[in-house]
């Protein structure tokens, strides 16, 4: 998979520039404020889920990519500036100096010691947060899992993933 960012002039006037995001964020916030069932959103692993047995009709997911793409380091560019503005709003979440790590269902074999241990850690988190999915879903609901990779290696780990969490 190649990144590709294209570079937008904020000032443009099109699609895209700072003025046309503002716009389909605050049009967001305003549809969603409608609405009078407010969402909970919860930050932890997926491999640890804080929730009974069989209590949701539907989990969807979008699981990282095997070795594609560290999240939590491309956050750090965002929240090394959020921290300082609003950080004291949300002690909680802003508690360290950057975003954690030791939990990301990533295979990356500079954190995790070599490239064995890299898959052996991504396999087995997948795995385990596959399962959390099964458990906490009600007997006959639906799993929905977004997933893309290049190789049939990263397509075969999810597979067996799935056949083993049931
Ligand atoms: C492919 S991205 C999904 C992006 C998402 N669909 C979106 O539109 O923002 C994978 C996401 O899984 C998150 N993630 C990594 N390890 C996780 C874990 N153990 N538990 C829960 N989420 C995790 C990453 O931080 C990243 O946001």
């Amino acid at each position: 998979m190649t990144w590709h960012c294209p570079e937008v002039n904020i000032f443009e006037g099109g699609s895209g520039d700072a003025l046309s995001q503002l716009a389909f964020m605050t049009s967001a916030v305003r549809r969603e404020g409608q609405f009078s069932n407010p969402s909970v959103v919860m930050r932890g692993s997926a491999a640890e889920l804080p929730y009974d047995n069989g209590i949701f009709d539907a989990v969807i997911t979008d699981p990282p990519y095997y070795h594609n793409e560290s999240y939590s380091e491309l956050s750090d560019v965002c929240y090394v500036w959020l921290r300082p503005t609003i950080g004291f709003l949300y002690p909680e979440h802003f508690a360290g100096q950057l975003t954690p790590k030791k939990k990301e269902c990533v295979a990356a074999a500079y954190r995790q010691g070599g490239k064995q241990q890299a898959r052996d850690y991504y396999e087995d988190t997948l795995f385990q947060s596959l399962r959390e999915a099964h458990r906490v879903t009600k007997p006959g609901g639906i799993l929905i899992v977004v997933y893309a990779h290049k190789t049939t290696l990263g397509w075969a780990i999810l597979v067996d993933a799935l056949r083993r969490a049931g």
